[in-house]
């Protein structure tokens, strides 16, 4: 068992890695830091806390405006920021529109972990993924080793597309193996060519065209999500999604999971945290797989590995 999360940020996302850290018994200690008025963290926790009884959990829970309670946490749950939401024309922006706020939250975040638990292994949620855990890097890379500093969204993304392969196929979702790899943005890139229904090519049970009109889904389903809730955007997936990163590395599981992780060469990529598949162990990134990728799928790749580059060079232009 951990002794101890923290979970950062108090929103839809944050509140469910809480409520679900208890009930799995995932850690000893979960504390929640928000800065809301007047008391949001500490009120989500009592709400929580009061619940344990009933789930028959000794997760012992601690909610705060300010980062004192992240002391000695070894994982760190970053939720922070503003989430996309439906404008009042019934579009809604981009993840990567919601840079500039989201920075300003993040380095209050990086300086957080810096104080209270800078040898915590930190997986971040917060949008746009990619972006914010490289901030996360540039804040904190005297502290926190590249393979202990994650982003979650390719366990996110690759549920959803195995999510819609199962449902068109009729099979449960457990007989479907699949993999997004890329950014956490409109370009990401879905694998068609690891996608296996019971060890089996996914196109031996659904025809092409079903299956490209499954993997543009995926690619926006973050956002079918928002339109569908008019305020902010998905939640209990993203969460059960950290989750399972928090998992593997505490338990040593060595699952190989695809999570945003620092490239220092792989895949042609330098000094950037792009979604790719890794082995999550007690070390956190124990080893980055490079798997066979046909042409178009090395060619997507290549795309959405700008995008993020793109959305990067931003942050570097922002001040500290
Ligand atoms: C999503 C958000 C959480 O993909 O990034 O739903």
């Amino acid at each position: 068992m951990i002794d101890k999360i923290a979970v950062i940020g108090g929103g839809n996302i944050g509140g469910v890695c809480v409520a679900e850290a208890a009930s799995r018994r995932l850690a000893r200690k979960v504390a929640l830091v928000d800065v809301k008025e007047p008391d949001f963290a500490k009120g989500k926790c009592l709400d929580i806390a009061e619940g344990t009884p009933v789930i028959g959990s000794d997760t012992l829970l601690e909610g705060s405006r300010t980062y004192e309670v992240l002391e000695g946490a070894q994982f760190v749950i970053n939720t922070a920021g503003v989430p996309r939401t439906v404008r009042p024309d019934g579009t809604f922006p981009s993840r990567e529109e919601l840079l500039a706020t989201n920075l300003k939250i993040t380095d209050a975040v990086a300086a957080g972990i810096e104080k209270y638990c800078p040898d915590a292994f930190v997986v971040s949620v917060a949008n746009p993924l990619d972006a914010i855990v490289y901030r996360l890097h540039l804040q904190l890379k005297d502290q926190v080793p590249t393979h202990k500093l994650l982003g979650m969204a390719g366990v996110l993304d690759s549920a959803r597309y195995k999510y819609f392969v199962a449902e068109a196929a009729g099979v449960s979702v457990e007989n479907v193996e699949a993999v997004v790899l890329g950014g956490h943005g409109d370009t990401m890139v879905p694998i068609r060519s690891a996608c296996r229904i019971y060890g089996l090519p996914v196109t031996a049970f659904i025809d092409e065209e079903t299956l490209a009109a499954i993997e543009t889904r995926t690619r926006k389903a973050g956002g079918e999500v928002v339109g569908m809730l008019g305020v902010g955007s998905a939640f209990v997936s993203p969460a059960w999604s950290a989750l399972e990163m928090v998992e593997s590395i505490a338990y040593d599981k060595r699952k190989i999971t695809p999570v945003c992780a620092y490239l220092d060469g792989q895949y042609g990529v330098d000094g950037l945290f792009v979604g790719v598949p890794v082995v999550l162990g007690r070390n956190g990134v124990e080893k980055i797989l490079e798997i066979e990728l046909t042409d178009d799928e090395k060619a997507a790749l290549a795309n959405s590995v700008e995008a993020v580059r793109k959305t990067c060079a931003e942050v570097d232009k922002a001040e500290f």
